[in-house]
C-alpha cells in the first residue's frame, strides 16, 4: 500500500506542533515554573530546548523520514540489531502515557461541561477543591469522560493521516492560539497582573539545583513529544524535499511560545487574586476555577479555557495513538481501522486503573505511588529519556551516514551546524539525559 504523506508543510507543522503543544504546556509547565523558581526555571528550560531538544527533534524527524516506517521499522532500518529495542520501547511507551493522559483529557472535557452548567446558573454548590476531588475520585464519572476523550481521539485517527490528523490539526491549532491569546489578554489586564509576569520572567538563580535542571530537561522532552515514536512516526509522512531543520525550528518555537503564553495566562491571574503560584497540579483544576468565579463573565472564560485545554490534549493524544497504529499497519499488515480500534480499546482499559487510583484504588500503592503516579513516574523518568537517548545515538553514530544525509536532503540543503548537531547527538545529549535519569532516581 502507498504510504500516506502530509498534504503540505503547513499541515505537518500544525500536526507536529499539535503533538507538542498539550497538557504539558498548559497544565504542567506553569506549575513547574511556579514551584521551581519562576524565571530561573524558564531560562534553564529554554537552554535545554534550544540545544538537546532541537537536536533530538531533528534526529527523530530525520529517522522517520529516512525509514518511511513506524518506529520499530525505523530502528531496524537505521540501527538494526539491539537498537531495535528502542523501537519496541517507542511502541510500548505511548500505551502507558496515553492511558493516563486520556484520563486527564477526560477531566478537561468534564470541566467544559461544568463551565457550561455554570453559565446557565447550575453551580456545583461545593468548593473548588471538593469539586475537583469529587470528580476525579468518583468510580464512574471520570471513566466515562476518559472514554469520551479516547473516543474523540480514535475518530480522528480512524480517518487517516491527511484526512484525520492533518485536517483536525489545521483547524484546531489556530483555534487554540486564538483562545490562548484572548485569555492572555484577559489575564494581563487584571489588577496587579504585573506581579505574575515578574514572577514568571524574573530569574532567581538561588533556586537552581540539580533537581530543577533535571525537571527542566524532563519537561522539555515531554513537552516536545520527544523520546518516543511520535515524531519518528510523523516524520515518516514528511515529503522528501522539505527542510527538516526549519520544520523542527517551527515546531519547537510554537511549543515554547505556547508554554510561555500559558504561564502569562495563568500567573498574572494567580497573583491578581492572591492565590498560591506553587499550588502544583491543582493550579489548573482548582486555582483557576476559583479565579474565574470571581471574574466578570468568568464562566465564559472558564469554558474557553477548558475548550482550549481539551484541544491541546486531543491533538497530542492523536499523535500518541498513531504510533502503535502505524506499527500494526506497517509491520503487521493490519488495516488502519482495525489497528486504531484495537489500540484505543487497549489504552482505554489501561487507563481505568489510573482513574480509579484517584479514588477507590488510591490505597493500592507501588513503591509509595498510586497507579497513575507510577505510570507517570516510569514514563517521565525512564521511558522518554531512554527513548531520546536511542534516537540521538542512532542518528549520531550507527545511522549517521544515512541520517546525516537525510538532515541535509542528500547535500541539497547544506547545514553549517551539522557537526555541532552530530556531537550533541553523539555525546552531549546522551550524557545529559543519563545524568538526569540518575538524578531523578536519586543515584547522583
Ligand atoms: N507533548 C505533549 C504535551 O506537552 O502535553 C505530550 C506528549 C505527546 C508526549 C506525544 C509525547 C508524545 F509522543
Amino acid at each position: 500500500m502507498q504510504r500516506e504523506h502530509w498534504g503540505s508543510r503547513f499541515g505537518f507543522i500544525m500536526a507536529a506542533a499539535g503533538s507538542a503543544v498539550g497538557l504539558g504546556n498548559i497544565w504542567k509547565f506553569p506549575y513547574l515554573a511556579g514551584s521551581e523558581g519562576g524565571g530561573a526555571f524558564l531560562i534553564i528550560y529554554l537552554a535545554m530546548v534550544a540545544t538537546i531538544g532541537l537536536s533530538a527533534m531533528i534526529a527523530e524527524i530525520a529517522i522517520g523520514r529516512y525509514a518511511q516506517l513506524d518506529p520499530i521499522g525505523a530502528f531496524k532500518k537505521t540501527g538494526g540489531g539491539p537498537w531495535v529495542i528502542f523501537g519496541i520501547l517507542a511502541i510500548l511507551t505511548p500505551f502507558l502515557i496515553l492511558s493516563f493522559y486520556s484520563v486527564v483529557g477526560g477531566w478537561t472535557i468534564a470541566y467544559i461541561v461544568k463551565s457550561f452548567a455554570l453559565m446557565f446558573g447550575g453551580g456545583s454548590g461545593v468548593g473548588h477543591e471538593d469539586q475537583f476531588n469529587q470528580l476525579v475520585s468518583s468510580p464512574v464519572e471520570p471513566i466515562i469522560y476518559h472514554a469520551l476523550f479516547m473516543g474523540l481521539s480514535m475518530v480522528i485517527v480512524l480517518k487517516g493521516v491527511t484526512d484525520g490528523i492533518e485536517k483536525a490539526s489545521k483547524i484546531l491549532m489556530p483555534l487554540l492560539f486564538v483562545l490562548l491569546l484572548v485569555l492572555v489578554v484577559r489575564s494581563l489586564t487584571l489588577p496587579n497582573a504585573m506581579a505574575g509576569v515578574k514572577f514568571l520572567l524574573e530569574p532567581d538563580f538561588s533556586k537552581v539545583n540539580s533537581n530543577m535542571i533535571s525537571a527542566a530537561l524532563g519537561q522539555a522532552f515531554f513537552s516536545l513529544s520527544l523520546g518516543m515514536g511520535a515524531l519518528i512516526t510523523y516524520g515518516s509522512y514528511v515529503a522528501k524535499d522539505s527542510n527538516i531543520r526549519t520544520s523542527a525550528g517551527w515546531i519547537l518555537s510554537l511549543d515554547t511560545v505556547v508554554a510561555v503564553l500559558a504561564g502569562l495566562m495563568i500567573m498574572p491571574a494567580v497573583f491578581s487574586f492572591g492565590m498560591d503560584p506553587g499550588a502544583g497540579p491543582g493550579l489548573t483544576f482548582i486555582t483557576l476555577p476559583a479565579i474565574f468565579e470571581s471574574m466578570p463573565a468568568g464562566a465564559l472564560f472558564q469554558a474557553l479555557f477548558f475548550i482550549m485545554l481539551t484541544i491541546a490534549a486531543v491533538t497530542s493524544s492523536i499523535s500518541l495513538l498513531n504510533i502503535p497504529v502505524a506499527w500494526l499497519c506497517d509491520e503487521k499488515g493490519m488495516s488502519r481501522s482495525a489497528a486504531t480500534i484495537l489500540v484505543s480499546v487497549v489504552t482505554f482499559a489501561l487507563g481505568v486503573p489510573s482513574s480509579l487510583a484517584m479514588g477507590v484504588w488510591g490505597d493500592v500503592q507501588f513503591f509509595g505511588m498510586n497507579f497513575f503516579e507510577l505510570l507517570s513516574y516510569l514514563t517521565d523518568t525512564y521511558a522518554l529519556p531512554l527513548g531520546g537517548i536511542g534516537s540521538c545515538l542512532v542518528a549520531g553514530w550507527i545511522g549517521y551516514g544515512k541520517i546525516g544525509r537525510e538532515v541535509t536532503n542528500d547535500g541539497a540543503l547544506p547545514f553549517a551546524l551539522l557537526p555541532v548537531w552530530k556531537w550533541i547527538c553523539r555525546i552531549v545529549a546522551p550524557i545529559a539525559i543519563l545524568w538526569i535519569v540518575a538524578t531523578m532516581t536519586n543515584l547522583a
